[in-house]
């Protein structure tokens, strides 16, 4: 797991501070340039004001380089005020562009990527990964630069001031590298087994409060919180070992430090004795070493910094990096409005390589035509609907619409032409309108209310506290399954669609408001290719043809009357469903 420095992720991460390049230049233009001259000169006035000014015992020149040194003083604070007031919203603005990308590239990726993931991990792409570039962005690239710049000045001015002196002093640098070398892997390491640890709470963290229905109807509250508390604690312990680590490394930047003076003190009175050097000059030394260890100890802090932003980049990454599987071609075409003619043509198709889910399905619906699924569960009727959508593309086969191969069409104008309600429906927080507005964005209200109607959840909207204007929460908590159901209806039928899908729509509406459907279904599906899938038979009746599934294979096609008389599959299913019924009522 031991991650060197990648400077390609680097150069990447780079490139998102060019847009700002013209607002960071003159930042860092001036911090460098009277920053670093500012906080560099002091040490030398001070040399000068004891060699000249107080050997000559001359207080007019005293007095002005103590107030050159006071304007130095009040000239560092301004720059600072000004690279940390334009830095940080530079900084902001940097992770807003990449929350933005992350979040608009991960909207059209396709269902294949999200099977992979828990939701858990994803989120926590799009907030931790991109929060832990903060420093980085706010203040790591630039106190970078700086703080090599002003190392370099200092190495320069002692070389150049004393030459024997400042070798000596300087020499003790890689010694303290050579030293630490093995605790910076050591905290290496620490670190990245807390980042580790870390994204394992935070997915577990997701997954347990989106189950917490479940946890709390199985009574495994205890088992929850003991295992969250274990995770729990294994990560504060790796933090504790972590920052341990971390610490002990600031001592030993000390102690290189003490020995860079002793060396000044020996060394230097050495020198003084020997008229090589003047007193003011080893005070300006002292001051200068002062400010050597203060970058450098930054600059470790900061290589700890690279490496955590490293690794979430890394993550932030993979993901851009992703393509959508089901990608449009080079030059995909509108598919033109639709009358309706669905043909799938001996469709193969596996979710996991090795196990098909359709294994070679050939299927065809003329335009205005209703056809319905039936079959077990994990049959894969979800599955051929998913591929008429494109949610997936076939192995083997293709899909066609009025005679296009749907992979030559661009999705808008495949999706927007084929209406959708899944099998988990899913509400998003915000008002009822807004969730059926959602089929089409530019429905009037009055449009909406109709869909409504249409599909009778008009009654049950009423009723509600506010209305249309009710909000709902998050996943639709507060609404029933069979509300929530009427809602998707309601939505797929705003969206007006050529082909319409229904997933297990009708499975968790009680017996009086499934008439109700029934009679919203003949005007919903009037002139609109349909396909349906029911688990409750008598829903799917009058279908125009009526298509028995069974692992992946086409068993029974037919009409309720024609599959009956053949007595095979369907009629066996019919069967039992009608003595469950009357044996349950
Ligand atoms: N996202 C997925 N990743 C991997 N395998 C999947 C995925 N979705 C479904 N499958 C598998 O594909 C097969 C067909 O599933 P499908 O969802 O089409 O069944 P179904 O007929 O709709 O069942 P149900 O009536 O329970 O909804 C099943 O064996 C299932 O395990
Ligand atoms: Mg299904």
């Amino acid at each position: 797991m031991e991650k060197s420095f990648d400077w390609g992720q680097l150069k990447r991460m780079g490139a998102y501070l060019k847009p700002y390049r013209r607002q960071l230049l003159p930042i860092i233009l001036v911090t460098m340039i009277l920053g670093t001259l500012s906080k560099l000169a002091i040490p030398y006035l001070i040399s000068l004001a004891i060699d000249i000014a107080i050997f000559n015992k001359d207080g007019n020149l005293l007095v002005i380089y103590a107030s050159t040194m006071l304007g130095l003083y009040i000239l560092q604070w301004l720059v600072n005020n000004y690279r940390i007031r334009y830095i940080n919203v530079i900084g902001q603005k940097v992770l807003y562009d990449l929350r933005y990308a992350l979040f608009s590239h991960i909207q059209n990726l396709s269902f294949r990527f999200f099977d992979k993931r828990p939701a858990g991990s994803v989120l926590v792409r799009i907030t931790n990964d991109v929060n832990s570039l903060q420093d980085l962005f706010t203040n790591g690239v630039v106190n970078l630069m700086i703080d090599c710049v002003q190392l370099l000045g200092i190495v320069i001015i002692l070389l150049s001031l004393n030459f024997k002196l400042g070798l000596a002093i300087i020499v003790t640098v890689p010694l303290m590298f050579i030293v630490s070398g093995s605790l910076r892997k050591r905290i290496r390491w620490a670190w990245q087994d807390v980042r580790m640890k870390q994204s394992r709470i935070n997915s577990h963290l997701a997954e347990s409060i989106q189950g917490i229905r479940v946890t709390q109807a199985f009574t495994q509250e205890k088992e929850n919180i003991k295992y969250f508390d274990d995770m729990n604690s294994v990560n504060k312990k790796s933090w504790d070992k972590a920052s341990a680590l971390n610490q002990s490394f600031g001592p030993i930047i000390e102690l290189t430090a003490a020995i860079g003076t002793c060396i000044l003190f020996w060394y230097g009175a050495h020198l003084i004795e020997s008229q090589e050097l003047k007193i003011g000059m080893l005070v300006a030394f002292a001051n200068y070493i002062g400010n050597f260890w203060e970058p450098i100890n930054r600059l470790g802090q900061m290589y700890n910094q690279m490496l955590v932003a490293m690794a979430s980049s890394e993550r932030i990454f993979e993901f851009l990096d992703e393509k959508p599987t089901v990608g449009e071609k080079e030059k995909p075409e509108t598919l033109p409005l639709i009358e309706g003619n669905v043909r799938f043509d001996n469709i193969v198709f596996e979710y996991e390589k090795g196990r098909p889910a359709l294994k070679g399905i050939s299927l065809e619906a003329k335009a205005g035509e209703s056809i319905a699924l039936v079959g077990h569960t994990g049959s894969g009727k979800s599955t051929i609907i998913n591929l008429l959508c494109r949610f997936y593309d076939p192995v083997e086969g293709r899909v066609l619409i009025d005679g296009h191969d749907i992979r030559d069409v661009t999705l808008q104008s495949l999706r927007s032409q084929v209406g959708i309600v899944l099998q988990d429906t899913f509400i998003f927080s915000g008002s009822v309108r807004d969730n059926i507005r959602f089929g089409r964005l530019d429905a009037t209200d009055e449009e909406i209310e109709a869909a409504a109607k249409a599909v009778h959840a008009h009654d049950f909207i009423s009723q509600l506290p506010f209305g249309y204007d009710t909000q709902v929460e998050e996943r639709g908590n507060m609404l029933s399954m069979g509300q929530r159901q009427l809602l998707s209806f309601a939505r797929a039928l705003l969206a007006n669609p050529r082909v319409l899908i229904l997933d297990e729509a009708t499975a968790s509406i009680d017996t009086e408001t499934e008439l109700k459907i029934q009679e919203a279904l003949k005007t919903l599906l009037i002139g609109r290719t349909s396909f349906m899938i029911a688990h409750r038979l008598s829903t799917i009746r009058n279908a125009d043809k009526i298509v028995v599934l069974d692992h992946g294979n086409i068993m029974e096609e037919g009409t309720h009357e024609e599959l009956m008389k053949q007595g095979g599959i369907y009629f066996g299913l019919v069967e039992a469903q009608y003595k469950f019924l009357s044996e349950a009522g």
